[in-house]
């Protein structure tokens, strides 16, 4: 057993929800005692030795919500070791480099954070699950979205060999990460 670690996240749509239950899956087969909730029910980190936080990517920005809560968790994540996964893009065919510098800069914003992992993945997209702030976005012509079909292309094996690293990384003594 190495610890008791949280996974928590914020989704809009779900996806991010579905992979936060397979990376907490993959944590426990590496030996952590993993509890897996959106952060709305994590308002404590007490009991908790590590902390794998989720988030998608919208109009450049986490969602505030998630922000919010990293930001009033402050004083628990910076006493404990902590990572972040991200998502972005909504198909493989877009540059997933160029939105992963949307992570970068969130995460400059909150340097105190300083997660031994951060990764951006690409995401999930369904136009019909849209809510109708979202539609009318995708209305326009100048939208990335404008026009875009359903796509699912996140990447498990990818997201399976981070939560591995994350895992090892979470592990290893203070002074190494
Ligand atoms: C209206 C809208 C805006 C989006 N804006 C961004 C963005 O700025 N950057 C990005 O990388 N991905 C963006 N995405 C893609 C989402 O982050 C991606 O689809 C994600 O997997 C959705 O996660 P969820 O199902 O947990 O809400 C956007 C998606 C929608 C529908």
């Amino acid at each position: 057993m190495n610890g008791k670690l949280l996974v928590a996240y914020v989704t809009r749509y779900g996806s991010t929800a579905e992979v936060a239950e397979a990376v907490g899956a993959r944590l426990r087969e590496r030996g952590f005692d993993v509890d897996v909730k959106p952060v709305k029910q994590a308002s404590s980190l007490d009991g908790y030795d590590a902390v794998v936080f989720s988030t998608p990517f919208y109009l450049g920005a986490m969602l505030k919500e998630g922000r919010a809560w990293l930001e009033s968790q402050r004083a628990a994540l910076e006493a404990r070791p902590n990572a972040i996964f991200a998502f972005g893009p909504t198909s493989a065919a877009d540059d997933l480099a160029e939105t992963a510098k949307q992570l970068d800069k969130t995460l400059v914003e909150l340097s105190w954070l300083r997660p031994v992992t951060a990764r951006m993945f690409v995401g999930a997209y369904d136009p019909a699950k849209l809510r109708f702030a979202d539609r009318l976005l995708t209305k326009l012509p100048a939208s990335p979205l404008h026009g875009l079909g359903a796509h699912d292309d996140r990447d498990w094996r990818a997201i399976g060999e981070w939560a591995d690293e994350t895992a090892e990384a979470l592990k290893a003594p203070a002074a190494a990460r």
